[in-house]
């Protein structure tokens, strides 16, 4: 037995005007998890205490919760990993969320982007027309699998710094899931599924890497790489999205650096004078300051090594 202070955020609506924190004492085995001390803590001292929770083996998503300033599944969290240096372990809600009731959320916004995905099944012909079920190649499957492990759990979403920016984007778990419909080969709604996700802010995600951290090791910042890709592949690049990453590639190839003048005119479209307009101030304060880069580039030496790892990386180029 250990004695471990949870240092809780506490907030509920109909009594609190403003969140607050409380800490409870428990004497109990480091070696448990955290949604265990919670449970212990919710049973022996305060029955008030609210969390999500049902499997408590990280199968139903329900316990993403912020443990220490890093969020994740409570029920996969051993105590005695994250316990500070006074035996304690701070416990808030997830970020990015507004919170109902202490660690509950409110998760609306998530739940919301995974419905606009349509993430059923759409096939082309109808289930009458074929004799047994519809069949996927093993190596088809193989892409998808990762994936099939979301729990939906939003422990991505409350990472996700462009999240906490700009609330539209779709975060990382809806774009994941939308690359498992993508790629699936019983389905015929491929480009309208790009479609949807690019509207839904696809190009905003900044690759930070941050949303790595999924419990379920879905990896959704590689969904999201190669969701981008695919969407190259079938030709939706008229969007100042893709128009970026082509050029940036294009003039790295070609140089071995980023020619930034190439690449604003690019993204924003060569013959997009109003866009190009726009820009112009800063530009003026640019070249003002000294800041305007070289009209003309020279590729680096050894350039052909750095197009080698283009060419072996398969990087789409404009
Ligand atoms: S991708 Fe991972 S972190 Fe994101 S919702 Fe799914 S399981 Fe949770
Ligand atoms: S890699 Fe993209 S989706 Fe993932 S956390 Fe960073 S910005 Fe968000
Ligand atoms: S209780 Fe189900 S994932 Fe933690």
């Amino acid at each position: 037995m250990s004695k471990i202070t949870l240092d809780l955020f506490r907030f509920d609506p109909a009594v609190d005007e403003e969140p607050r924190r409380e800490r409870v004492d428990i004497d109990f085995p480091d070696t448990s998890t955290v949604l265990d001390a919670l449970e212990y803590a919710k049973a022996e001292v305060d029955g008030s205490i609210s969390f999500r929770r049902s499997c408590r083996s990280a199968i139903c998503g329900s316990c993403s919760m912020n443990i220490n300033g890093v969020t994740g599944l409570a029920c996969k969290t051993p105590i005695r990993e994250v316990m500070r240096a006074d035996n304690s372990v701070k416990i808030d809600p997830m970020p990015n969320f507004e919170p109902m009731k202490d660690m509950v959320v409110h998760m609306d916004p998530f739940w919301d982007k995974y419905a606009r995905l349509k993430p059923y099944l759409q096939p082309a012909d109808k289930d009458e027309d074929h004799e047994r079920e519809r069949r996927v190649s093993p190596e088809d499957m193989k892409k998808l699998v990762a994936v099939a492990n979301c729990v939906m759990c939003a422990t991505c979403y409350a990472l996700c710094p462009v999240v906490s920016v700009d609330p539209s984007f779709a975060g990382p778990a809806a774009i994941a899931y939308a690359y498992r419909f993508i790629e699936d080969t019983r389905d015929s709604k491929q480009q309208e599924r790009i479609a949807q996700i690019s509207d839904d802010y696809l190009w905003l995600c900044a690759h930070c890497y941050a949303c790595s951290y999924c419990p379920k090791h879905v990896d959704p910042h590689d969904r999201i790489i190669d969701t981008k890709r695919r969407s190259i592949a079938v030709g939706q690049t008229d969007a100042p999205g893709p128009r970026h990453a082509l050029v940036v590639a294009k003039t790295i190839k070609q140089t071995g650096m980023l020619a930034e003048n190439e690449v604003i005119a690019g993204t924003i479209g060569r013959f997009n004078f109003r866009g190009l307009l726009k820009v112009m101030p800063l530009g003026l304060r640019m070249a003002s300051k000294g800041k305007i880069p070289p009209l003309f580039m020279h590729p680096v030496q050894k350039v052909e090594e750095i197009r080698t790892i283009f060419e072996s990386m398969e990087v789409p180029v404009a």
